[in-house]
């Protein structure tokens, strides 16, 4: 993927007062692992191609309207100073009234249209090149469909289904791992928008769109939902787990192995699958086949509940069985009235679950 070489020129030294800005931002410049969460979802410090092209398209923007801001504060404060009232004024005639300048005409009408032109050229073709990409190799394919209030995330070549974290392999400029996503909604609308890797995306329900991305840096990108879906709009959040190809395919090995069946947690598999949890969700090699809710198959292998509204820890997960209301409050997993016993031994299977 190439980018305009023009705007780059033009940003050069604006980019670099701008990196500097962000560079005192806490999360955002030189991670150094996949597990580095980039807690500032930060438009300015883009990773990667298309991230990159909406940054320099927006910091053009911005820089024609600091110079429109300048020129026309610059004249306004002349005005204000060069034509204040002064003692020795005399209010009893009129100024010299002006009627009709050509060049006054011209120089308010020619420039903001040739501005327009210059806007609308820019975006067009970063619009362009971020609909139109052009891969350098075969993408990674991945499906994303938007549930009030969570992700289910697919990896169709791989027959991998999870959940609200998104593993993908980092692209380095030798070898390019681009990934291409496939987004669909199963309710309502909704929006998809990690800052730092690519633009905002619709997922309408019964219709597909299409989203890039190829970060060249390690690190755990955060995103949101972008369009009031309900009541926890605000929690369904995007994890972006960018990780070198060996943890990548790691991970894949792991969520393409049998789920576990320890023995020992056979009495909470039994509450799962007798207070109807299975109804919604899927734990691969059981008779719990719900779609409505994540698939736990490897539950454990997430750092986080109810997308991404609680760490994945044991305070947390016996506060969600217990009820998932108090972490993530209108969330549409019911209070399911488990017993403590039950809470416990359903905890424990799921911990099983890696
Ligand atoms: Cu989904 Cu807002």
């Amino acid at each position: 993927m190439t980018s305009s070489k023009g705007l780059k020129r033009n940003n050069c030294l604006f980019r670099r007062a701008l990196l500097l800005l962000t560079a005192a931002l806490p999360g955002t410049v030189g991670a150094q692992s996949s597990d580095q969460v980039r807690s500032v979802q930060n438009i300015f410090a883009p990773i990667g191609p298309p991230a990159e092209l909406i940054h320099q398209t927006a910091v053009l923007v911005l820089m024609i309207c600091l110079g429109i801001f300048l020129v026309v504060g610059g004249l306004l404060l002349y005005a204000v100073l060069r034509y204040r009232q002064r003692p020795t004024d005399d209010d009893t005639n009129e100024p010299p009234q002006v009627y009709g300048s050509t060049a006054i005409e011209l120089a308010w009408t020619v420039p903001p249209i040739l501005i327009v032109v210059v806007l609308a050229l820019a975006t067009a073709r970063t619009v362009g090149e971020i609909q139109n990409p052009k891969f350098a190799g075969e993408p990674l394919q991945v499906r994303i469909v938007g549930h009030r209030f969570w992700w289910e995330v697919h990896y169709p070549k791989y027959n991998v289904v999870t959940a609200n974290e998104i593993h993908v392999p980092v692209s380095y400029l030798s070898t390019p791992r681009p990934v291409e996503m496939t987004l669909a909604s199963a309710d309502v609308v909704h929006g998809f928008w990690v800052p730092q890797l690519n633009g905002k995306e619709w997922l309408v329900p019964d219709r597909e769109s299409k989203w890039w991305i190829q970060p060249p840096s390690l690190g755990t990108y955060l995103g949101n939902c972008t369009v009031l879906c309900g009541y926890q709009h605000a929690n369904m959040l995007i994890r972006v787990v960018v990780e070198s190809p060996e943890d990548f395919d790691a991970w894949v090995a792991q969520q393409q192995k049998a789920p576990n069946a320890d023995p020992s947690t056979e009495a909470g598999r039994k509450d799962f699958g007798t207070n109807s949890c299975g109804s919604c969700h899927t734990i691969e090699g059981t008779t719990s086949n719900g779609i409505f809710g994540p698939n736990l198959t490897h539950f454990m292998s997430r750092k986080t509940l109810g997308s991404g509204v609680a760490p994945n820890d044991d305070e947390n997960l016996k506060s969600w069985l217990r009820d998932p209301q108090v972490l993530k409050p209108g969330c549409l997993m019911p209070d399911m009235k488990l017993e403590p016993t039950q809470v416990d031994e359903i905890m424990a299977y799921l911990k099983t679950l890696n």
